[in-house]
């Protein structure tokens, strides 16, 4: 604990410049980093970096900072320590905190939301969310509550295209608060605003200054595609708990998470270590099993629907389709159908994509569909072009209208078109850069099919499309937006062009 104690001394020169009473500045002035963290420091992740990350943008109250350093130390000790632990339960009883992460808003739909929280405490919640156009109010109660799990709180029986703002209670003191807004129905004409973006490694979950800006442009969901809050933990699942630990420690973070619904899925760094996937050697079938039960328990998704962590899910307009790019290969068979996804996962998204009503579809992949950048180094390109040729030609001959393709993994942000023999062109959008480290060039080497690249380390930016059903001819407008509010990239793309025309 010595260690410990030195870096919280350290810590100590600075005066706590931003934070309020809701543990998050509203002021949306730029707040200047104290602390950079790089890439190769993420990765290696031990307490001194874990420190730093924690303290990047501007100190923490110390009640939350001992808890912090009190559990990490548990967790880096005890390869079976959990949140149930009883000296982490004890540090936050100690420190005054009664959530231990959360809240997380998630599975949004035009009647519900759903807020994952764990608390360190049994004591029971009160949720009450209020109808912002009406005034009218609903309260749910949470009883029953094991300290340290996981606890998934369902607001239902709400409106339909409303905004909501919601406070948590915990014998009558308020914990928590946020506001969301519930889904349009399918039916109905509008606009849908939608972000996305990959790649925080951990450093930008603690940027305020990109979440200020997400939070701003009032988007309804937001997906996360990959290297988000752990990183190459590989089997040490304790540590992946400490990450995640660090997350929910993180100002920024609970302030977006508060607020708007994630969705997400992995990549390698956040599966097991780079470019990894399936059960590599030294690991077993065992790790992916316990990598996937950590996935389900600190996530706050719909429901997955096979072996891996991948899911679907219809927001108003709008099928967000999120593949598992990496626990389902199957290293031994790299470059045969079927290796890359799983047979399981590529059969259910075919019947997916086939089966969906929503007029607009978006399928994220955790690495990117086409192989301009890095020649498809660890993704579709290297590993089964049959089954990606599958799916495109299976959009094709099937007529599926609205298709979007996202991607991450190569440090960021790009959009390409995929041109097809048809005529019909498929869009790939990447936005992975929500923690500005570094990668591959910007542009690839023939830049034919590439609308616009940014490094890496060129921007922190995220990505966001609107979807617009009001005019007569329904169009998505993609944006890059910089964690200074700056519009980078507009595209507009109508539905006509998103959807193969029939023969
Ligand atoms: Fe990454």
């Amino acid at each position: 604990m010595k260690n410990i104690n030195i870096l919280n001394k350290l810590c100590f020169v600075f005066v706590i410049l931003f934070i309020n009473n809701n543990g998050f500045s509203q002021n949306t002035n730029t707040v200047s980093v104290r602390n950079k963290v790089t890439l190769k420091e993420a990765h290696k992740g031990d307490l001194a970096i874990d420190t730093m990350l924690l303290d990047s943008y501007g100190l923490l109250p110390e009640n939350i900072r001992q808890f912090y350093m009190e559990s990490r130390f548990i967790f880096s000790e005890n390869r079976d320590a959990n949140f149930t632990n009883i000296k982490i339960l004890a540090s936050a009883k100690k420190h005054n905190m009664a959530l231990i992460g959360g809240p997380m808003l998630g599975n949004l739909k035009q009647d519900k939301v759903t807020i994952w929280l764990r608390k360190s405490s049994t004591a029971p919640l009160t949720v009450k969310a209020i109808n912002l156009d009406n005034n009218i109010e609903k309260i749910y109660y949470k009883k029953n509550i094991d300290p340290g799990v996981e606890q998934r709180i369902v607001l239902d029986g709400l409106a339909a295209n409303s905004d909501y703002k919601y406070e948590i209670y915990e014998n009558k003191l308020k914990i928590a608060e946020g506001k969301f807004t519930t889904a349009p129905t399918s039916e109905e004409k509008g606009l849908f605003k939608l972000a996305f973006g990959s790649d925080f490694h951990k450093v930008g979950l603690h940027n305020p200054n990109l979440v200020t800006q997400i939070i701003k442009r009032d988007p309804k969901v937001m997906l996360l595609l990959g290297d988000i809050a752990v990183d190459d933990r590989e089997n040490k699942i304790n540590m992946h708990r400490s990450d995640y630990l660090l997350r929910d420690m993180s100002k920024p973070w609970r302030y977006l998470s508060a607020n708007i619904p994630l969705y997400t899925a992995w990549d390698d760094h956040d599966y097991l270590n780079n470019d990894l996937s399936g059960t590599p050697e030294r690991f077993t079938t065992d790790d992916v099993d316990a990598l996937r039960a950590m996935w389900y328990q600190n996530w706050n998704n719909p429901k997955y629907k096979g072996e891996g962590i991948y899911f679907s899910t219809q927001i108003g307009l709008v099928e967000v389709i999120m593949l598992d790019t990496r626990s389902c290969r199957n290293v031994e068979a790299r470059g045969q159908y079927g290796c890359y996804l799983g047979m399981e996962q590529q059969n259910w998204l075919k019947e997916t994509l086939k089966n969906s009503t929503a007029p607009f579809k978006i399928i994220s992949s955790g690495t990117m569909w086409s192989d301009d950048i890095s020649n498809g180094k660890d993704s579709w390109g290297t590993w089964d072009t049959l089954a990606r040729e599958e799916i495109f030609n299976l959009i094709e001959v099937e007529n599926i209208s609205g298709v979007l393709l996202i991607s991450g993994d190569r440090h960021g942000t790009r959009a390409f078109n995929i041109p097809r023999p048809s005529g019909y062109t498929l869009y790939e959008f990447e936005a992975g850069t929500l923690g500005g480290v570094p990668g591959p060039e910007a542009m690839a080497k023939d830049t034919t099919n590439q609308l616009f690249g940014y490094a890496g380390t060129d921007v922190i930016a995220f990505g966001e499309f609107i979807f617009n059903t009001k005019i007569d001819k329904p169009e998505v407008t993609f944006r890059l937006i910089d964690e200074h509010g700056e519009i980078l990239e507009k595209h507009v793309l109508t539905y006509d062009q998103l959807t193969p025309q029939k023969k």
